[in-house]
């Protein structure tokens, strides 16, 4: 301690700060030189400019100390995941003291230097995302990670911005997720970054993502958070800990049971964390290939959304991982739930709706949004079915629970609305090992006629509507559906024939 304060004082007075500048030059032509010859790095670390630098890093750091950061510190490494509670209290006496064990991984004071690695893609139509490795320290209050003595280091993009959110394409909502910077160093001595000193380790990677996007859309929470998150830490098997900026309380609740089978540790709230957590791998924003989809090829790992409905059926004890055909003579009844929205696209003739299809010979369970809203609720009763029906909207995310071999049935409202509509709910359906159809309405079953003429564009020209960018308001927002009858008893029929034996 007394020489490393000693040597801050020596090297901090004025003379010291001269040879320092003088220095630079040719260490940054080291860094060209010698990035890679480790033996060279590692004799230079054991010199004065090294013990200078720490001297720096502790100052730099004591933010990472007060008070408030060790009442923050939910998670750490040492723990088995089996223990993780009880975690905090341990977490804080070993953070507050500094203290190590021997599985502790990284070292940012002394010890072997560690080399870190970073890799970002930016070509992703959904997502930026980078994943890194090594000497890794994260900020979450200044929403900063340190790349420390980067293998990787190029000056020109020694700092990274990412949103971490999956909706690249979307500026308006990606202009509400907080940006994470990534800033990378030169392997030692060559770094002029003073990284901040780590007062928490964590011997399993790291996930950070923003919950800032989704609001309470079961769709998007899907979509862009939950399929995205297995995809990129379902391979850790629990030993992984979740970091979310943006934190969105409702939403963690709600995934509670997901986001506890995807990591054992409990999440950390990274805008308000003021710990310093070093980590020796992490991954910056999500992986995300198609909408409410998984491509395997691009998958690491191969995941599948078979697999991750699988996953889901686990997590939630549900018990159907299959449809079986269900024989009419035998008296059975295939079941079939009704997904139903009350402010729009309601279907205004809903008890007939449920009448016909249950006079076709289907259980019918009928559910509105108050059925809707207990996730792990209603998956068991999604479960429980063999086909979905409901009119397009977020609660059709609710496929997800189907067995595999279930029928989805999405209705389309008025307003030319097909490939909109099949983009959500149509296509991601048979890589879940589901059948799709689809029931489109016609201009006699949409209540639009009630408030426009047959001639208004509304009829005649619904692209003009989309044209001045008001499909959300009149055609979304703006109409109920009242089916007729008979032409959906027969689309309907026809599934029943399909899914019954004699
Ligand atoms: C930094 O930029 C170089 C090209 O200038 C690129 O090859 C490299 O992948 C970039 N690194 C990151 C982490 O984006
Ligand atoms: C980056 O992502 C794109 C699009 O997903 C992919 O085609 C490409 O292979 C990725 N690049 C790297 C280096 O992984
Ligand atoms: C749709 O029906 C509901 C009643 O179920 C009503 O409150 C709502 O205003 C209707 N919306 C439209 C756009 O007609
Ligand atoms: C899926 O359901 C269809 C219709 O009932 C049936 O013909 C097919 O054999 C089923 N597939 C599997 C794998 O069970």
């Amino acid at each position: 301690m007394n020489g490393r304060h000693e040597s801050t004082k020596q090297h901090g007075s004025g003379g010291g700060k001269a040879v320092l500048w003088l220095l630079l030059p040719p260490l940054l032509v080291l860094i060209v030189l010698k990035t890679d010859f480790l033996p060279q790095a590692a004799r230079l670390r054991e010199t004065g400019f090294t013990r200078f630098k720490d001297g720096m890093v502790n100052k730099v750091s004591s933010f990472g100390l007060d008070s408030s950061a060790r009442g923050q510190q939910q998670s750490l490494d040492t723990e088995k995941p089996e223990s993780a509670k009880g975690y905090n209290q341990q977490n804080e006496i070993l953070a507050t003291n500094g203290a190590r064990d021997g599985s502790l991984v990284n070292s940012d004071v002394g010890g072997a230097a560690t080399m870190s690695k970073l890799t970002c893609n930016f070509s992703n139509r959904h997502s930026d995302y980078c994943s890194m490795d090594g000497d890794l320290r994260f900020h979450g209050k200044s929403a900063r990670v340190y790349v420390v003595s980067s293998s990787t280091f190029r000056s020109e993009n020694s700092t990274i911005t990412i949103r971490p959110y999956t909706r690249k394409w979307e500026p308006g909502t990606m202009s509400r997720i907080r940006e994470v910077e990534v800033r990378s160093s030169a392997p030692a001595p060559h770094s002029f970054v003073i990284p901040p000193k780590c007062t928490v380790w964590h011997d399993v990677p790291a996930v950070v993502f923003s919950t800032g996007g989704c609001g309470k859309n079961f769709f998007h929470a899907m979509s862009d958070l939950i399929v995205p998150l297995y995809i990129t830490a379902h391979e850790y098997d629990g030993r992984v800990q979740l970091l979310i900026t943006d934190y969105n309380a409702d939403w963690v609740a709600k995934f509670r049971p997901i986001l506890a089978a995807l990591s054992v540790y409990p999440v950390i709230d990274f805008d308000a964390d003021t710990a310093v957590r070093c980590f020796p791998s992490a991954h910056v924003g999500l992986e995300s290939h198609r909408i409410l989809g998984i491509d395997p090829a691009r998958s690491r790992n191969g995941y599948t959304m078979m697999g991750f409905r699988d996953f889901l059926r686990s997590v939630l004890s549900l018990q159907r991982p299959w449809t079986a055909p269900v024989s009419r003579s035998s008296g059975q009844k295939p079941r079939l739930v009704f997904v139903l929205r009350r402010h729009s696209r309601a279907v205004t003739n809903e008890a007939d709706a449920v009448a016909a299809l249950a006079d076709l010979g289907f259980e019918v369970v009928a559910a509105g949004p108050e059925d809707v809203s207990d996730m792990a609720r209603f998956a068991a009763v999604v479960n429980s079915c063999d086909v979905m029906v409901g009119v397009h909207g977020a609660g059709l995310t609710n496929m997800v629970f189907l067995p595999h071999n279930g029928t989805i049935v999405q209705i389309i409202p008025w307003g030319n609305l097909k490939y909109p509509c099949r983009f959500d709910f149509g296509d991601p359906v048979p890589d879940m090992g589901l059948r799709y159809e689809e029931y489109e309405v016609t201009a006699q079953e949409t209540t639009l006629k009630d408030k426009y003429p047959r001639d208004h564009p509304v009829f005649a020209d619904p692209l003009s509507i989309e044209r001045k960018g008001k499909v959300w308001d009149v055609f979304l927002e703006g109409q109920n559906v009242t089916l007729d009858i008979d032409r959906f008893r027969g689309a309907i029929q026809q599934i029943y024939q399909s899914i019954t034996t004699e």
